[in-house]
């Protein structure tokens, strides 16, 4: 059953416009139609050699998009499609001079992507740099800004080897079947993330407590190790949330199952951790261990639900226990029985799932994954509940290679919310597709701890946001290595990349094996002090953080922003990649690199500098300053999350020229689904000056959920060397500032 809504007649038509062979040898214009179903305009090209054949799923589109009208002839973005000689697709579209490319998913190097190259393959790409050509995840989305600061997003609706080209034009080059592609204009680039988010689906709101920080290592072992760590966070009062669990928790790297020798009780464990306010996450992997009498090897092969070989034999290939044998994500019902697993597992007390190694990862071979010509099933897929299925043909790895990460998270994602149906499903994924943001978070894998990293683990989290995953940052501190040069140096740049990840929408310290411990207080008092003023930050910001997030899941707009959002047409910002958004409100100024003293680009207006806990100049923290005509949400400094209630609110002012301010917060139980049935608190406050007295008052609300009883603590920011001024009142009624 074809999959995408055209008639069998238009790709005849199709066909024989296109003459009697399917081959081009001039690039020739696709055919162009609008789709139903977005807030504005969406246009979707068909190469002109698309045949019946290669009607295929999407697993990009959260569904089956139907024709709604031609596309209208003076439509500007002209797709040119050609079928090149060795059978791949190609797709090139040119842009005015002066067009900014961004996106692309995961990738080293600057946010700025014109003239970079790469290739859409998931890869276990340990100790990447900018030279790696793939990354552990495939966006094949490009976001093109051009002169005028409008926008176009670029969608090519395929799961294959696709090499993006953005030397000048933006080509996409794919093997397989030939694909559609979806085509966004806007007049801005936020509404471009707000029609990507149309097309692939909403990221569901998190739990609030995935967005406090998270500490990991490659592994905290045995239990008595776990405490420790634990206990040291709340015993030097460094805010921390979650504590992970690498795979030594494993017995022999069998997943779902817990060394006794190391864990005898973790039942235990986790309950006396989450006494004290810490959530769980424990490591799921795709690699099942070949061993007869293992259940879930068995139950995979009993079932028949593994990947196979050419030949159609169980497909064996090494990961961290040896030889193993893999589910094969691609059929519903094995994503069913994955799912299966997490019950009793989650039993155990666990909050949330690391899906780890799954693009897949293969040792000892060159290619690091399965052979290309392993088989698929398929069988239904639907992105989410209510979603009518549609038939995912059986198929090459070739094909699924790039899907299958995500095919695993939602079976992870599906399995927990099976579980704890009142709880919100957390799940980190390694390897992604377009459309992962719909099951899990991700971190950038595998990187180094050095400068360079430490530097683009900036731009690749923008560029993830700008590709529709809004949740995602890097390990801080590095994965791979200790750190650059000395004691002193390493410190330094644990304690700069802990300023910023501090301010990342996915927040976690982790290392790898054998490495020298890179906890907060690892590296002495002065870099212990300069990780717990970070940390201390990120959780007063954590009202804005959470409004972020719900803005992120609602309109699509990534909760992290490249500064060129706020004035789309200054071509001075475009490339600015240290400096970012939160939101629109809170402009974050890093100096990331030891020795170099560059003066960010701002954009236009007045941006207040901001002290959150005392931390004012402080080398390596990141500046924060506050947009004229902003206001931020904050809430005290907390252990964890769900510490404290949100009392006092502070409210953090930024007068425009008018004397006017305006900024939103949003509230909830932090977990479970009552927000969707109107059980959240979102306030729009505003702050007006009129002569020497400005009142700070709610403008309008929306929800149900009852104005908790607080007090609201207004700081009005001035120039930078000029103290605020200070009120306080009761929320829910005007509190007034006066102008000294
Ligand atoms: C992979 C992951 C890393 C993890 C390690 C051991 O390298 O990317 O984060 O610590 O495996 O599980």
């Amino acid at each position: 059953m074809p999959m995408h809504s055209f008639s069998r007649s238009f790709v005849l038509s199709l066909v024989v416009a296109a003459g009697s062979s399917v081959c081009h040898a001039e690039p020739i214009a696709g055919r162009g139609e609008l789709i139903e179903g977005t807030t504005l305009p969406v246009a979707r090209f068909f190469p002109s050699h698309f045949t019946d054949k290669d009607a295929v799923a999407s697993f990009a589109l959260k569904r089956v998009f139907a024709k709604s009208r031609e596309l209208p002839t003076n439509y500007t973005v002209k797709p040119l499609f050609e079928k090149l000689p060795d059978g791949k697709n190609r797709v090139r579209i040119e842009f005015p001079v002066g067009t900014s490319f961004y996106a692309t998913g995961e990738v080293s190097g600057p946010l700025l992507r014109n003239g970079h190259t790469i290739t859409l393959w998931n890869t276990d790409a340990y100790g990447y740099d900018i030279s790696s050509p793939s990354l552990y995840q495939s966006h094949p989305w490009v976001l093109a800004v051009r002169p005028d600061g409008s926008a176009v997003g670029v969608l090519l609706d395929t799961t294959w080897r696709t090499v993006i080209a953005l030397d000048g034009a933006m080509e996409f080059t794919s093997e397989g079947n030939a694909a559609p592609i979806y085509v966004v204009d806007r007049a801005k680039p936020e509404e471009v993330s707000t029609a990507l988010m149309e097309l692939t689906g909403n990221m569901p709101l998190p739990p609030k407590w995935a967005i406090g920080y998270h500490q990991c290592r490659y592994s905290y072992f045995p239990e008595a190790r776990v405490r420790e760590i634990a206990q040291n966070f709340r015993d030097r009062d460094i805010p921390c949330d979650v504590i992970w669990f690498d795979i030594d928790y494993m017995n022999g790297f069998r997943t779902f199952t817990v060394d006794p020798s190391h864990f005898p009780d973790p039942k235990k464990l986790n309950a006396d951790l989450r006494g004290d306010g810490f959530s769980l996450i424990y490591m799921i992997n795709p690699g099942i261990k070949r061993e007869k009498g293992f259940f879930v090897a068995d139950q995979l092969l009993e079932q028949g639900f593994e990947v196979k070989n050419s030949k159609g034999e169980t497909f064996i290939g090494a990961v961290w226990p040896g030889n193993c044998v893999f589910p094969d994500y691609t059929s519903d019902k094995v994503r069913t029985w994955w799912s299966g697993l997490y019950k009793d597992f989650m039993a155990m007390g666990v909050d949330g799932v690391w899906n780890d190694m799954n693009e897949p990862a293969v040792f000892a071979v060159a290619s690091k994954t399965m052979p290309e010509d392993n088989q698929h099933r398929g069988g239904m897929y639907s992105s989410g509940p209510g979603i009518e299925p549609v038939t995912v043909t059986p198929g090459d790895h070739a094909r699924f290679h790039n899907v299958y990460g995500m095919l695993m998270a939602q079976g992870t994602y599906e399995g927990i919310k099976a579980t704890n149906p009142t709880k919100r499903p957390f799940v980190l994924t390694r390897a992604g597709y377009l459309g992962s943001h719909r099951y899990a978070a991700t971190w950038t894998g595998d990187n180094s701890a050095n400068w360079f990293d430490l530097e683009h683990s900036v731009p690749m989290a923008i560029n993830l946001g700008l590709s529709g995953q809004p949740f995602a940052g890097p390990d801080i501190g590095g994965f791979n290595g200790n750190g650059p040069g000395n004691a002193e140096s390493r410190g330094k740049h644990f304690a700069r990349w802990m300023g910023i990840g501090a301010l990342l929408p996915f927040s976690r310290g982790h290392t790898g094996k054998g490495n020298i411990d890179k906890e907060p207080w690892s590296f002495g008092p002065e870099v212990e002090r300069a990780c717990k003023l970070a940390l201390q930050r990120r959780y007063r910001l954590l009202p804005y953080f959470y409004t972020l997030f719900r803005e992120a899941s609602t309109t699509g707009v990534p909760v992290m922003r490249p500064v060129f959002f706020a004035d789309p047409k200054d071509a001075a910002l475009r490339s600015e990649d240290d400096s970012f958004l939160l939101g629109t409100d809170l402009l974050v100024i890093p100096q990331l690199m030891p020795d170099r003293t560059r003066t960010p680009i701002m954009p236009k207006g007045v941006w207040r500098k901001v002290e959150l806990v005392g931390e004012a100049n402080h080398p390596d923290l990141p500046e924060l300053r506050v947009r004229e005509g902003g206001i931020v949400p904050l809430g005290p400094i907390m252990e964890f999350s769900s510490e404290k209630p949100l009392d006092p609110l502070t409210l953090v002012v930024s007068l425009d020229t008018r004397g006017q301010a305006t900024g939103t917060l949003y509230e909830d139980a932090g977990d479970g689904f009552g927000y969707q049935k109107g059980e959240y608190l979102l306030t729009t406050y505003q702050a007006k000056q009129e002569g020497d007295k400005i009142t700070v008052s709610i403008l309008k609300t929306e929800g149900q959920m009852a104005r908790p009883a607080r007090n609201v603590s207004v700081t009005v920011l001035r120039g930078d060397d000029q103290p605020a001024l200070t009120g306080m009142g009761p929320d829910g009624q005007p509190v007034v500032v006066q102008v000294r």
